[in-house]
């Protein structure tokens, strides 16, 4: 049987991109998005490949969405291989592009908070089930160097403060699955040339997704509970 991998995120940048590979790789990928009537052509591309992709509905941001998401995927495929968490957003700048905490609006972290660290946690709460049974699954939480307490920081704080929140959630999940077959992990892409990354970051979106399906597609006995870039682990 074809192993169900669900990408969220997945209409452009990392989540297309992983979505592809992993369609590639012989999982039937269940692409999460906000709109899927707006990404009628590239979900066409992607099916004239031959690739076995399913576009589903998905806000993050709406604990609703997660639900009905959650309900139509355990309907309709009983069991989910992979998630990652991939859908995020990067929104300090309508702070005026700050470099100040002091100056971080409450709206801004809320937002962010909600769709970075809030969405993952409740979509891996209500799909851990489907993985549980099965005594397999791989979940990659895809979150930063921006993350990392290890180095001091300043600037984008409510995105830093997101991902750093994803980061405890990978590391308290993967504290409950110990002992079992699935796998719980934070990726850095690095910094890629993608909508969020800008033109003039240094990856390009295939290097950023190497580490992401590395974690994905893990064997038995792979790490759980870490924090990686390009396979290899990095300061939390
Ligand atoms: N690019 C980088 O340099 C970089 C570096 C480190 C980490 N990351 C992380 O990598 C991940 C992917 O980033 P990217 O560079 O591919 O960004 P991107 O091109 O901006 O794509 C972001 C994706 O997230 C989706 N999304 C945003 N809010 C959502 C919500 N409420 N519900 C569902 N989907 C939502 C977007 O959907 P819409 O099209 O509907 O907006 C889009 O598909 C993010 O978690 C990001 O933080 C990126």
């Amino acid at each position: 049987m074809k192993k169900i991998a669900v990408v969220t995120g997945a209409n452009r940048g990392l989540g297309l991109a992983l979505s592809e590979a992993l369609a590639q790789r012989g999982f039937k990928v269940l692409m999460a998005m906000r709109n899927p009537d707006k990404a009628q052509k590239t979900l066409n591309g992607l099916t004239m490949k031959g690739l076995d992709v399913v576009p589903m509905k998905l806000d993050l941001s709406q604990e609703k969405s997660i639900t009905d998401f959650v309900e139509v995927v355990k309907r309709e495929y009983g069991f989910v291989d992979v998630l990652i968490n991939n859908a995020g957003i990067l929104i300090d700048s309508e702070d005026g592009g700050n470099s100040s905490l002091f100056k971080t609006k409450a709206s801004t972290l809320q937002k962010t908070f909600v769709t970075n660290t809030l969405g993952p946690f409740l979509l891996t709460q209500k799909i851990f089930p489907l993985m549980k049974q099965e005594g397999y699954g791989r979940i990659v939480n895809v979150s930063s160097g921006m993350a990392q307490l290890s180095e001091k920081q300043t600037a984008s704080a409510s995105y830093r403060i997101s991902k750093t929140g994803l980061n405890m959630v990978t590391n308290l999940f993967a504290s409950e699955v110990d002992g079992e077959d699935i796998c719980v992990n934070s990726v850095s892409p690095g910094w890629v040339r993608t909508d969020m990354g800008g033109p003039h970051a240094d990856r390009s979106v295939e290097q950023g997704i190497k580490g992401l399906l590395w974690a994905a597609t893990l064997p038995k006995g792979g790490p759980n509970g870490g924090f990686f870039q390009d396979g290899e682990a990095i300061n939390w």
